[in-house]
């Protein structure tokens, strides 16, 4: 008789048969930036993840560098009066954020550190493009997005990460970047990024909702698979280095789907909202957070993905020290 069972007859069998583990250099960190000295601000929606000021960001991240996450994505928080219609402060060189990409980069130089291009953080609409008339200006954003991946290129980023969802914006960036001598700097591509409601306590964290609307004119229809495709055939012939799926858990479908048919590395954000879920279980008790932690990383690998971008790093380090 055939007996599946003989190969989970003990841990060390299992190990050996095992085809998915996640380890802690297949992750990217999530981190928030706020403005000010000594400040660390939990956000309400996401217990254990701070919006950290930067000298507060760089004691993080050396305690991370010591659990052995090597790989950072930085997004900025933004205050009010700075924000305008055209995300100015996205690359004002004397900004907080570009002068925290210098300074991580010049004391940890081995670090990976991934930056958000997207106007959102910066716009008093909230959106990630220039908005008109209660349109999302695709072509006028570029211009937009492409100062911001320069500036963030010149203050020493390793990947830039456009999540704006803008047509054509990874082929004008990489030009850009390509133009400006660096050619070195990579893109990650939120390639298929979905108008969710997994993004809610992330827009908690930064403050950056929508004034007016939602994102449903260039974020993704959620019951759409197909056209990840046709984003992800852009995507990559325009040049970008690894192609992302946002959020990862109810797309593991469209990770798989990127994964037979592309060959470059896919990544996958498992995103604030999925992080909450977890947590707001697990702390009334009603699931072991700790194992629901590992069974969707490893799920999430399993689809697929090589890079996982999530707020449980530090906790899935810690865990496999
Ligand atoms: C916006 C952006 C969002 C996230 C990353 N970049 C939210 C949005 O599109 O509104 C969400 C990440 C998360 O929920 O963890 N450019």
């Amino acid at each position: 008789m055939r007996r599946p069972r003989r190969n989970r007859k003990s841990e060390g069998i299992r190990a050996l048969v095992r085809e998915h583990e996640v380890t802690v250099k297949d992750l990217i960190f999530p981190l928030f930036l706020i403005e000010g000295e000594k400040t660390k601000t939990e956000v309400s929606s996401m217990p254990g993840i701070y919006r950290f000021s930067q000298d507060l960001l760089l004691k993080e991240i050396e305690s991370c560098l010591k659990l052995g996450i090597n790989a950072f994505a930085l997004f900025p928080n933004v205050n009010e009066e700075l924000k305008d219609k055209y995300a100015t402060e996205s690359h004002n060189v004397q900004s907080t954020y570009l002068k925290t990409i210098s300074a991580i980069k010049q004391e940890f130089p081995e670090t990976v550190l991934m930056t958000d291009v997207a106007m959102d953080p910066y716009s008093s609409d909230g959106h990630d493009g220039i908005v008109k008339n209660g349109e999302i200006l695709n072509d006028e954003t570029l211009i937009v997005l492409g100062k911001m991946a320069l500036a963030q290129a010149r203050a020493g980023a390793d990947i830039v990460g456009p999540s704006d969802m803008m047509d054509g914006r990874i082929g004008y960036i990489r030009e850009v970047l390509d133009d400006g001598g660096f050619e070195k700097v990579s893109i990650m591509a939120y390639t298929a990024k979905y108008a969710s409601a997994f993004y809610g306590p992330f827009r908690d964290a930064l403050n950056s909702a929508p004034k007016a609307g939602d994102k449903k004119t260039y974020q993704m229809d959620f019951a759409n698979q197909a056209e990840a495709l046709i984003e992800a055939e852009l995507d990559f012939a325009e040049g970008a280095d690894f192609l992302m799926v946002k959020p990862a858990l109810p797309y593991l479908d469209v990770i798989k789907l990127l994964f037979d048919n592309f060959e470059v590395p896919i990544a996958a954000y498992n995103v604030s909202g999925e992080y909450a879920m977890v947590k707001a279980a697990a702390k009334n008790g009603w699931i072991d957070g700790e194992k629901a932690m590992v069974e969707s990383l490893t799920s999430i690998k399993r689809a697929g993905a090589k890079i996982i971008l999530t707020y449980f790093a530090k906790e899935f380090a810690q865990l496999r020290k």
